[in-house]
This record gives C-alpha cells, sequence and structure tokens, in this order.
C-alpha cells in the first residue's frame, strides 16, 4: 500500500481536488495507493471537516502549542514527524500549508515532499505572487508543482501550469483563474507519481 498524506492550513481547495481524483482515478483499486491522513497545523482549516465527510482520516496539530518551546519551530517538526511516522507517508503533499518547513522536517522527507506554488518559478517565489506578477507587467502567470528542497519553493520542478494575465486582471482574478489550473495540475501530477513509482 502507498500512503499519501496531505497538509493543509485552510479550505484545502487543492486537498479536495486530489481526493476526487483519487475517488474517480481509484487510487486505492487500481494503484493501491490511498491518502491516508489529511493534516492541518490550524484546527479551524474548513478542508477538515470536508476530509472528515469524505472519511479520510484527519488530524491537527497546532503549530501554536508549541511557542513556549526553547525551539518553537523544531519542535512543531518534531511532532510533526511523530504525528505522520505512523501512517507510513510514501508521499507528503503540501497543498496550501502555509508554515515554512525547515531542515529538519525537509531533510527527514527528502525526496517525498511535493509543494503547489502559485507562479511560474522560479519567478514570484514567497507570498503574494499574483499582485507581483500584475505589479511586473507579465503577460503569463500559473502554478508550480515541485519537489520541496531546503530553499524556499526553489526545488526541482515537477510540472507547471500556464495561463494569460490580462490587462483587466485583479490579483483576485488572476488568483481564481490560476487556481483553476492548480485543481488540474496537482491531481495530475500525484497520479503520475502513482503510476511511475509502482
Ligand atoms: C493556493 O494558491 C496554493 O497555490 C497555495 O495556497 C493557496 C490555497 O490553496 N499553496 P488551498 O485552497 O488551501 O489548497
Amino acid at each position: 500500500m502507498k500512503n499519501i498524506v496531505i497538509l493543509i492550513s485552510g479550505g484545502g481547495s487543492n486537498m479536495k481536488s486530489i481526493a476526487k481524483r483519487a475517488q474517480k482515478g481509484q487510487w486505492l483499486e487500481r494503484h493501491h495507493t490511498q491518502i491516508a491522513l489529511v493534516l492541518s497545523n490550524d484546527p479551524q482549516a474548513g478542508g477538515l471537516a470536508w476530509a472528515q465527510n469524505q472519511g479520510l482520516k484527519t488530524q491537527v496539530l497546532d503549530h501554536k502549542g508549541f511557542l513556549q518551546e526553547p525551539e518553537p519551530r523544531r519542535a512543531f517538526e518534531e511532532a510533526l514527524i511523530q504525528t505522520l511516522e505512523p501512517h507510513a507517508p510514501d508521499l507528503i503533499v503540501l497543498a496550501g500549508f502555509m508554515r515554512i518547513l525547515g531542515p529538519h522536517f525537509v531533510g527527514h522527507y527528502a525526496g517525498k515532499m511535493m509543494n503547489i506554488h502559485p507562479s511560474l518559478l522560479p519567478a514570484f517565489t514567497g507570498l503574494h505572487t499574483h499582485k507581483r506578477a500584475i505589479e511586473a507587467g507579465v503577460k503569463f502567470a500559473g502554478a508550480s508543482v515541485h519537489w520541496v528542497s531546503e530553499v524556499l519553493d526553489a526545488g526541482r520542478i515537477i510540472d507547471q501550469a500556464v495561463v494569460p494575465v490580462l490587462p483587466s486582471d485583479t490579483e483576485h482574478s488572476l488568483a481564481a483563474r490560476v487556481l483553476t489550473q492548480e485543481h488540474l495540475l496537482y491531481p495530475r501530477v500525484i497520479e503520475n507519481w502513482i503510476k511511475n513509482t509502482l
């Protein structure tokens, strides 16, 4: 059995698209692959209730619970590893997970962790990508799925989706156009990973 763990922080629209593809693509039946856990660092994440309703295992590990630790980030990441290990993850999918993961966690899951970033990397790493793209006057934008490395948004790119930037675009209209493509890109990348690692 191959186990995929998905990490979210909010609405989890990418997680939902992946879970729907897992159902439609019969990942369990045809590829012995399951979404073993949906975990959020935010107990209020809307994606948790949706995942539970789909019958997926969910868990919360609130990063705010580690703020009193001498090294809060490291303590959170160690707890995250201890939380994930029982699910024997073969692939960690960051899907709108808004915590920066440091070398301890990234090193532990080196080569097994993907992220989706809402820009055509290596352009516009970091935050507010759509606003920055419009301000820069780019004619195309999009999303990138990449392996996670110790440098933020800089791991090897797996695949990308491109959308036009229209003169009338606001960061919100561009974000919506990119998100629609994210929901096609991420499930496709993961399904290709499943088929190529069996
Ligand atoms: C998306 O733009 C994604 O690219 C970024 O987080 C945003 C929200 O993702 N990583 P989701 O709706 O929580 O999946």
